[in-house]
């Protein structure tokens, strides 16, 4: 089973403002172009969306629900249930991200997207994320919540591709090695 980070951040590496908000963050689609940065082709070959809980108490107040049909597990370990106003693709597990990525290959699940700050950094520290696609947004945001955090080891990526788009928006993607 493939995992995948894909996910945009200030140039100082954060993908949201200490208090959660995004406001500093470009819609998923340019509103003059449609250039969506590969957007809707990317979510097109994921099964399901892994998110931590407070990445889903952010997107469950976006109106209208972001992901469509799409199969989506919150990962937390307070929640004992999921709101009953959240979509009935919404599935709540407290497993580690190696019960998780067992569980899900077992399923059949072929490609997952993996989402939150805190979710990515514990699935990198487990060696359970193979690609990341990490859009900079040309912006400092000074403090926030951070993409990447404290590793036991290093992490050894490989640089696949940058694309760069005329609005300053600038994408790059990395295989990690193992
Ligand atoms: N810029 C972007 O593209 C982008 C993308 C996604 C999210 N965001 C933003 O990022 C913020 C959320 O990121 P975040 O780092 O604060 O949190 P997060 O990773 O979304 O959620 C962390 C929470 O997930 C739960 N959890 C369960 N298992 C976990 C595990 N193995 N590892 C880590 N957490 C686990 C815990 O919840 P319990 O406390 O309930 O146990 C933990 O507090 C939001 O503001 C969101 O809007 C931005």
């Amino acid at each position: 089973m493939k995992t995948t980070v894909y996910i945009a951040t200030s140039l100082d590496g954060f993908i949201a403002r200490e208090n959660g908000d995004l406001d500093w963050l470009p819609g998923i689609e340019d509103a003059e172009t449609g250039e969506d940065y590969g957007y809707k082709a990317f979510m097109d070959s994921v099964d399901v969306l892994v998110m931590g809980r407070n990445t889903y108490e952010i997107v469950s107040s976006f109106d209208p629900w972001p992901y469509g049909d799409k199969r989506v597990i919150v990962l937390s370990r307070t929640l004992t249930q999921i709101p009953e106003k959240a979509p009935k693709t919404v599935e709540l597990r407290s497993s580690s991200p190696v019960e998780l990525v067992n569980e899900l290959r077992e399923a059949g699940v072929g490609h997952a997207y993996i989402d939150g700050g805190k979710v990515i950094q514990s699935f990198l520290n487990a060696g359970l994320i193979q690609e990341m696609i990490i859009t900079r947004i040309p912006v400092l945001i000074g403090s926030g919540i951070p993409l990447f955090g404290p590793l036991a080891q290093d992490v050894a990526l490989q640089h696949v591709e940058t694309l760069s788009y005329a609005n300053g928006l600038v994408q790059s993607k990395y295989r990690v090695l193992a």
